[in-house]
């Protein structure tokens, strides 16, 4: 999907580019925008913008309105190729490589940066597996526009918290840049936890974990609130973990943010000691992640 990506990137022109600027800038405003917008903006014959948004359908960045008004609006992969083209310009990716995850909300892709350091690139694609699941159902609802605004919100929000948080701890990717539903950050040659059968340490992971909790809620007030084994990757040299995936977090204003706080400490704990047999007291820890005691033991 990733070397699409890129193959498709490099057969857009300027205009098509600002094609698809156009359909995203109007996205709030349109389900689908209308063709006499598109053609009031862009400046080029009807038939060549009718040919050019053929082709742009053809290689699905755009998609054509069913009803009989004749519109367009953007899809995730042409939302993709505008954050490449917005990320490649301002240096933050020099080059893309093969897609290294595919989450449920996302698909992460390999890059580098003009200096050859690796950099994982984050595209969200929130709704898009329950999207599909509906509109095989009913084709008619195509609620996708709003996926793609939620999908740049999550991208902003997990920008700020890790552009911010690699100050105070060295558990979390450190955020390179941001453009619309994507997100650049370092690269963690690692595994996600649950794949890691053995740990050598496992108790020294367990407080980076915690490390990296007690740093989001003293600097930057945040809770992570949907911690798991599946949310931290162990780099393989030297079994630091890294917690990922920030978008949900919740402010201490948050009336529950205590309640999200606990459940995040209690599931790395039962499952450290499900799996690795370490015991850490839940209180213990509850107050070294808030601040209130400098060691998790003791
Ligand atoms: N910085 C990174 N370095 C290396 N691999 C990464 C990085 N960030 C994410 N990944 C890989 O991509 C996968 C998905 O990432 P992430 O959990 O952030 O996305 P998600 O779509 O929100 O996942 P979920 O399925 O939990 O909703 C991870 O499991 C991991 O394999
Ligand atoms: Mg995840």
């Amino acid at each position: 999907m990733l070397v699409l990506l890129a193959e498709i990137y490099k057969e857009l022109d300027y205009i098509d580019k600002r094609i698809l600027l156009l359909l995203d800038k109007l996205l709030i405003r349109y389900e689908y925008v209308p063709l006499s917008v598109i053609e009031g903006s862009i400046n080029v014959p009807p038939r060549e913008l009718a040919l050019r948004l053929g082709r742009l359908s053809e290689m699905k960045l755009i998609k054509r309105s069913l009803t009989s008004r004749t519109g367009y609006r953007l899809t995730f992969l042409g939302l993709d190729c505008l954050a490449l083209d917005d990320l490649v310009r301002d240096g933050v990716i020099a080059y893309l490589g093969s897609s290294i995850g595919m989450g449920k909300e996302s698909e992460v892709y390999i890059a580098k940066s003009s200096k050859e350091a690796l950099l994982a690139v984050k595209f969200y694609r929130i709704g898009k597996a329950s999207f599909q699941k509906v509109s095989r159902v009913r084709q008619y609802l195509t609620n996708e526009r709003s996926w793609l605004i939620r999908s740049k919100l999550a991208a902003e929000r997990e920008y700020s918290v890790l552009s911010e948080l690699p100050r105070y701890t060295e558990n979390v990717p450190r955020a390179f840049g941001w453009s619309r539903h994507a997100v650049v950050m370092s690269f963690i040659n690692g595994v996600e936890l649950y794949r890691c059968r053995e740990l050598r340490k496992p108790t020294e992971v367990l407080y980076g974990i915690f490390n990296a909790l007690r740093a989001a809620f003293i600097h930057l007030g945040i809770v992570h609130s949907d911690l798991s084994e599946y949310n931290v990757v162990v780099s393989i040299v030297d079994e630091v973990p890294y917690i990922i995936d920030w978008p949900q977090y919740v402010y201490r204003d948050n009336p529950l943010h205590l309640e999200y706080l606990k459940r995040d400490v209690l599931y790395v704990i039962k499952f450290f000691k499900r799996r690795y047999g370490v015991s850490i007291d839940v209180g213990k820890a509850l107050r070294f992640v808030k601040g209130e005691v400098n060691e998790v033991i003791g």
